[in-house]
């Protein structure tokens, strides 16, 4: 019986199609370009098989091609019948995913991996900050994050690079750092060539506020990674913040213009969109002028690439890049539109970048204080929500409340110590 190397039955005879599957398995893993192409090999080699279709269409997905994994999760459903309860599960979850029912296959997920925990195919998408529980809107889904890959943990053992990289993660984003800089270290060790674990190694840096350690990491790391991978547009995001703390205002433009701006950005949409703006945004907050014509294409391009509104997280940069082009039509559509659990929050961050753009900051001090109260609901990273907790800092100094400002930097975001990437910290609270 051919397995993948985590022991799951593939149930195809075919050597070439397990070999092509393992192979995308370890791609789509590591976040490494080739991973559709491998399990398309796969299903070529052995058309009958339905967890290749299955891998076909996750890989689709995450490359956002979605009329492709719809057409591949098709094809999986065709040969359904007749799989044994495993394997019938493992297709059943990843359809209700690529069905859109998030909350759904969230549940599926958690029912699957008590039983398979090795089932990673399965087990990995509740896992990373863009995951389904990264996503799951819940208060405490950094906890949850936590509690999930520390009992997938002992399924996989010390020596599997792919957990270690995501208990990391979730380890990083409740703070502890330690132990997340030790694991990550641990799965890099195993696998260099890993561009989540080398994701995971930045927001450690980042989180501790390792900015020259972690600047010069990625340095080293990212031109052995195709600017076509999964993550290399989002990487350069992470270098760039890092540029700008250290004041290297011409790296920063020139890794908007090579990789961030949407014109330019290879990555997956909802990557552009959100990079981008918090990229000019925070640039402007560091005293950067931002042509206008930047923020349009931002704007522009949310309207394209998600004419329907999408995730809270994507809506609320969406919301962002709208107030700053000037477009107030579309700022008051992204508004109007947000539902669910979260759109309290959403419309908290848009009515107070619109209050920002025009000078009004008590009132963006007051929206924003709704935003801050459970921001992590939105999803992403630490990292990525900085903007809002930056937008507060500024506001409050803007009213002159520097003092204020200082606690609730103590508080919140003790990372930036006196190294806040906000032109009014450096001429107000530090002079
Ligand atoms: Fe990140």
């Amino acid at each position: 019986m051919l397995c993948d190397r985590y022991d799951n039955a593939l149930l195809t005879t075919s050597q070439k199609a397990r070999d092509h599957y393992d192979a995308g398995l370890d791609s789509l893993l590591s976040g490494m370009p080739d991973m559709t192409e491998r399990f398309a090999r796969a299903v070529e080699a052995d058309p009958g098989f339905a967890l290749g279709h299955v891998g076909l269409a996750r890989a689709r997905m995450i490359g956002a091609d979605m009329v492709g994994a719809r057409e591949a999760m098709r094809d999986a459903r065709k040969l359904a019948e007749g799989l044994p309860a495993k394997q019938a599960a493992h297709l059943h979850t990843m359809g209700l995913l690529i069905d859109g029912n998030a909350a759904g296959a969230r549940e599926a997920v958690r029912e699957h991996v008590r039983s398979h925990p090795r089932d990673v195919l399965i087990a990995q998408l509740c896992t990373s900050v863009f995951g389904l529980i990264g996503f799951s809107g819940m208060p405490g889904r950094e906890a949850d994050q936590l509690a999930y890959t520390a009992a997938l943990l002992p399924h996989y053992g010390d020596e599997d690079w792919w957990i270690l990289s995501q208990h990391a993660f979730s380890l990083c984003e409740v703070g502890r750092l330690d132990e997340a800089s030790d694991m990550i270290d641990r799965s890099l060790a195993l696998r260099p060539q890993n561009a989540h674990a080398a994701h995971v190694r930045s927001h450690t840096y980042y989180e501790a506020g390792e900015t020259e350690t972690g600047r010069a990491y990625l340095d080293a790391w990212l031109p052995g990674y195709s600017p076509k991978g999964l993550l290399h547009a989002h990487l350069a995001w992470h270098s760039a913040l890092w540029a700008m703390e250290q004041d290297d205002m011409d790296r920063l433009w020139q890794a908007v213009d090579a990789h961030i701006r949407p014109s330019a950005s290879q990555a997956a949409p909802i990557i552009k969109l959100t990079d981008a703006a918090a990229i000019l945004y925070r640039a402007e907050l560091a005293g950067q002028t931002v042509a206008p014509e930047r923020w349009q294409e931002v704007s522009r391009y949310a309207l394209d690439a998600f004419p329907n509104g999408g995730l809270a997280f994507v809506e609320f940069h969406a919301a962002l890049a709208h107030a700053m082009a000037g477009n107030p039509e579309a700022l008051h559509a992204v508004l109007e539109n947000a539902k669910g659990p979260l759109a309290e929050i959403v419309q908290a961050c848009g009515e107070a970048f619109a209050a920002i753009t025009r000078s009004a900051w008590s009132e963006a001090v007051a929206h924003l204080t709704v935003a801050l109260a459970d921001h992590a609901r939105l999803g992403g990273s630490r990292a990525q929500r900085d903007l809002l907790e930056l937008s507060m800092l500024h506001a409050l100094l803007k009213m002159g409340r520097g003092e204020e400002a200082r606690r609730l930097l103590a508080l919140r975001r003790p990372v930036f110590g006196d190294h806040v990437p906000l032109a009014a910290w450096q001429r107000t609270v530090l002079h």
